[in-house]
């Protein structure tokens, strides 16, 4: 036997990974339908089991609780059938909230009503924004750096308006392919320095800044990608996303993360997945 064998040369590395509580918050799918069209998924002519995805959503919100985590929930607005996507109402760093601001008018009373769910829960440091941006449909925070989606909704002014808010640094990244339309369809972040993206979804000058400050990331393949595999959400060790995303499952079992696979199919229909329904609290 080669001695490089013996000393276990080839074999990954996988470090000990530790799950850290959080607080979310979430938007029951009571009003969610399809009936109108702002993304390729979106097709009103199908029909919507809203009873289908209250179980799916409630199933989540229950495996959220399950892992330790606190969920908020943000009473829905009849008429806006897209709040059930939290992650689109705010993002919160460090406690500060810089409100949503929607590109389409479909959705743009959504942000005064997550705005107002932050005033009343106690939050001091609230932007409203100038430039349009999508919570963290497009603002991804990786420890320290917030990784920023422009090209389908947020505005790419929005980026520097949110580094100047939040004082950290913002790494814009361009989307070009319309079924990604938002950061959190084709990357997503598993723990403070790692992130897992499908290249493809990026232009050639955002990839190239991806494999510049990731090296190490995982790379998802077109067909987990296209089940929305990459709209995850990860506490450091448990990373639940769309369990069709059989791949991505295997290749995070691999790096020592516990995947959970979900269905939220009802969901897919209007173009979102866990992520989309899950935004996070960063009160500190
Ligand atoms: N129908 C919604 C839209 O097109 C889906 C939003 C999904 N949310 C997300 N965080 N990607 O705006």
């Amino acid at each position: 036997m080669p001695y490089t064998d013996v000393i276990g040369a080839g074999r990954e590395a996988t470090p000990a990974r530790t799950a850290v509580p959080r607080r979310l918050l979430m938007c029951r799918p009571s009003h969610y339908d399809v009936y109108y069209s702002i993304n390729p998924w979106m097709q009103p002519e199908k029909p919507v089991d809203t009873g289908l995805a209250l179980l799916q959503w409630e199933r989540l919100r229950e495996l959220y609780t399950s892992l330790g985590h606190t969920v908020e929930v943000i009473e829905p607005v009849p008429g806006l059938p897209d709040m059930v996507f939290a992650a689109n109402g705010a993002t919160v760093v460090d406690g500060k909230v810089l409100a949503a601001r929607f590109r389409h008018m479909e959705r743009t009373a959504e942000g005064p009503a997550y705005l107002s769910w932050f005033r009343r829960n106690g939050y001091q440091e609230l932007l409203w924004p100038e430039f349009i941006n999508e919570g963290e449909g497009d603002y991804l925070p990786v420890g320290r750096r917030i990784l920023a989606g422009t090209g389908f909704r947020t505005d790419q002014r929005s980026h520097h308006e949110a580094q100047e808010f939040f004082g950290l640094p913002v790494t814009s990244l361009t989307l070009v392919n319309p079924r990604h339309y938002h950061l959190d369809t084709a990357l997503s972040v598993l723990s403070d320095t790692e992130i897992m993206y499908w290249p493809e979804a990026f232009t050639p000058g955002s990839r190239a800044v991806l494999r510049e400050l990731y090296p190490d990331a995982l790379l998802a393949t077109e067909q987990d990608a296209a089940v929305f595999g990459l709209n995850a959400f990860s506490d450091g060790y448990n990373v639940l996303l769309p369990q069709a995303a059989s791949g991505l499952i295997e290749q995070l079992k691999a790096r020592g993360f516990n995947p959970v696979g979900v269905d939220l199919s009802e969901l897919l229909l209007a173009g979102g997945s866990v992520k989309c329904c899950t935004l996070e609290l960063r009160d500190h």
